[in-house]
């Protein structure tokens, strides 16, 4: 059945890598996307396309793109702040792009140095290009129960920001525990709060590792009818702006929990293994 069906949407080039704090080389970094690529995911997010002054990691974004060999039915995310990292995700042909917005002023001001309000307005002129070009556009909410500056979110101000990205075109809302203090009681008084203005179709958890809790707070959001989650490979990561966010929940046990609840996800767990393996070793700084 369809929705015996749950997607994990696979993060880790990107989220999972943007904080290390070791340059790793260009080819490690497509070595990893091309195994990924063979694991059976839909979407994988492989770039950002963001000032390399404040994420240095992600400076090679073009070239990671340029040099995966894209499997057919896999389509290759970037993220794009601004017209600037727009314009590059195109010329690098990213078959999709996201602009990433939080529920909070303080994580707003931190990330992407604008306020809520003046991030939708630079974000704009990306839904109307992305639309005009029929590049699917997704979105982010960050902090979506706990901010590391401002404290705990209101639901109410998670699923405002939810919809103004929505109206901006985003085929997705992506809803970003940023630094993993959820519970499955906050997600679920937030998911009350965005469903009344987002079908549940529409709708991704992105839950981080922090406190141990990410895979609870996917089940509670499973039984609200999200069937999108994001991960990452072997669990790394975390935002170099939101202080003390540990990794993306792990690919890997988000599909055995997942397969053990009686989903099927159509990823090949050894696959996943290799990918988790060969990232573990990035971060390490030996790959290779
Ligand atoms: P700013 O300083 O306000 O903007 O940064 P600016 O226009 O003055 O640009 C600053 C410098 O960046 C300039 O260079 C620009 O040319 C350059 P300089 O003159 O200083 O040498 N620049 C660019 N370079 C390449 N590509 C671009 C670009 N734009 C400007 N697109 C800005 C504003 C948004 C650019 C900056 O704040 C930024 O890049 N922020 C991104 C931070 C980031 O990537 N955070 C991590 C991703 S979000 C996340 O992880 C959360 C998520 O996982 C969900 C969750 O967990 O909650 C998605
Ligand atoms: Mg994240």
């Amino acid at each position: 059945k369809m929705s015996d069906f749950v997607e994990i949407f696979e993060v880790g080039p990107r989220d999972g890598l943007q904080n290390e704090k070791n340059q790793i080389a260009t080819k490690d970094k497509i070595a990893l996307v091309d195994c990924l690529s063979g694991a059976g995911f839909k979407r994988i997010e492989v770039a950002s396309f963001v000032s390399p002054r404040w994420v240095p990691q992600m400076a090679d974004s073009a070239d990671v793109l340029a040099g995966i060999e894209r499997a057919k039915g896999v389509s290759y995310a970037a993220l794009t702040p601004n017209m600037r990292g727009f314009e590059s995700a195109v010329a690098a042909r990213a078959d999709e792009i996201a602009i990433f917005a939080s529920a909070s002023e303080g994580f707003s001001k931190a990330n992407i140095n604008a306020s809520i309000e003046e991030s939708l307005e630079r974000f704009a002129p990306i839904a109307k290009a992305a639309k005009a070009l029929g590049v699917p556009m997704r979105g982010y909410v960050s902090c979506v129960t706990d901010c590391p500056y401002d404290g705990a979110t209101e639901p109410g101000q998670v699923a405002r920001v939810a919809s103004a990205l929505s109206a901006l075109g985003c085929y997705e809302i992506s809803l970003g525990d940023t630094i993993g203090q959820g519970t499955p009681d906050k997600i679920r008084a937030m998911l009350d709060a965005v469903l009344n203005v987002i079908p549940a179709d529409e709708l991704a958890g992105h839950y981080h590792e922090t406190a141990g809790r990410a895979l609870d707070n996917i089940e509670a959001s499973l039984d609200l009818g999200l069937r999108v989650f994001d991960a990452a490979v072997g669990g790394l990561g975390g935002c170099p702006y939101a202080p003390g966010a540990a990794g993306n929940v792990a690919t890997e046990a988000v599909d055995a929990r997942l397969k053990m609840l009686g989903f099927s996800t159509g990823l090949d767990a050894q696959v996943i293994a290799k990918a988790a393996e060969m990232a573990r070793g990035m971060r390490a700084g030996r790959a290779d």
